[in-house]
């Protein structure tokens, strides 16, 4: 028996960041990969440097060639170019794409019998391109931006009320963008759902707030995007595959029929396991509800027929 075996292509923020996280949880061999020379090395070296301080067994190697990523359980894809003050993720769509095809093309190569989680921006149609790209099956390719999107609703609540944040379950459906959408109704502390705890006009603040969660960060940092919480979001689901756990998680999925929608990834929570996607869990929506799924939806069918996938 050996250890899992991770690959991260990326060793930028969120993929160093990704990367780390793994190996100080101890959860996995771990390769990260880039397209520059000596960045994905000596990055990697530095946190293998660590392992022992943080009392972690496991193998980590920096490499810019898709032979060391041979049979991976799990890949996640964060290559690409991250977002720049005043651009929109729409704008990275075409340089993403060939970045993510490209990426696609040799992960498929070398470790046919992943399963794929994409990271990269606009995220719903790097994912797609992924999925059609690889021609895994749609359990095996899903993408990162619910758990964090969540997450993000999360800190916010938690920060609103003054309560733990352990307390705070957040639901977000939808596409990775500016039309996510946030339910609050299905968002609860303790238990309690969140329109019994906070008046309209909070809860309406803390939704516009986690939509444009990332944006917020982006206005600070002026030279990239956010990655400490992208990559802890990374992590849990890492963690939910290869320890088998059939966690609930929103996650970016292919979705043929689901909630009305039909051939287009989406963010919906999934049962996620050790064979990936296990399930889609499909609960009620409102009318409103279901139309601002739709409306999402709608944009991001528009970037994926840009792109044709
Ligand atoms: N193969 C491998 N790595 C690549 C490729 C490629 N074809 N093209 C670019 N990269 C690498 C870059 O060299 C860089 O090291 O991807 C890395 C991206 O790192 P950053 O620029 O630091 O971006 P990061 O903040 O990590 O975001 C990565 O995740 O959240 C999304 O919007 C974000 O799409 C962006 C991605």
């Amino acid at each position: 028996m050996g250890r899992f075996k991770v690959t991260v292509v990326g060793a930028g923020n969120v993929g160093a960041t990704a990367a780390q996280r793994i190996a100080d949880a101890e959860l996995a061999d771990v390769v990260m990969i880039d397209i520059l020379e000596g960045i994905p090395q000596g990055k990697g070296l530095d946190i293998l440097e660590g392992c022992p301080i943080s009392r972690s067994d496991v193998r980590f190697i920096g490499t810019n060639d898709y032979k060391e990523t041979k049979d991976s359980d799990v890949v996640v894809i964060t290559a690409g170019i991250a977002r720049k003050p005043g651009m929109s993720r729409d704008d990275l769509l075409k340089t993403n794409y060939d970045i993510v095809k490209g990426v696609t093309e040799q992960v498929v190569k070398h470790s046919p019998k992943s399963i794929l989680i994409v990271v990269s921006n606009p995220l719903d149609a790097m994912v797609q391109t992924a999925f059609k790209v690889s021609r895994f099956p749609k359990e095996r390719v899903m993408g990162m931006a619910g758990v964090l999107d969540s997450a993000r609703m999360r800190t916010f609540i938690a920060m609103e009320l003054g309560v733990s944040v352990d307390n705070v379950h957040a639901f977000v459906l939808g596409g990775h963008g500016d039309d996510m959408v946030p339910l609050p109704r299905y968002s609860t502390v303790a238990g309690i759902p969140l329109p019994d705890l906070m008046s309209k006009e909070v809860i309406d603040r803390i939704v516009e707030r986690t939509r444009k969660g990332g944006g917020e960060i982006v206005g600070y940092l002026k030279t990239g995007s956010a990655y400490y919480a992208p990559s802890a979001a990374i992590l849990e689901m890492v963690d939910a595959i290869l320890k088998d756990k059939k966690k609930i998680l929103p996650c970016a999925a292919y979705l043929e029929g689901e909630y009305g929608i039909n051939g287009l990834y989406m963010g919906v929570p999934v049962k996620l396991g050790s064979s990936g996607i296990e399930q889609i869990v499909e609960i009620s929506l409102t009318n409103d509800e279901r139309a601002a799924l739709q409306k999402s939806a709608a944009a991001v069918q528009e970037l994926v027929e840009k792109i044709g996938v």
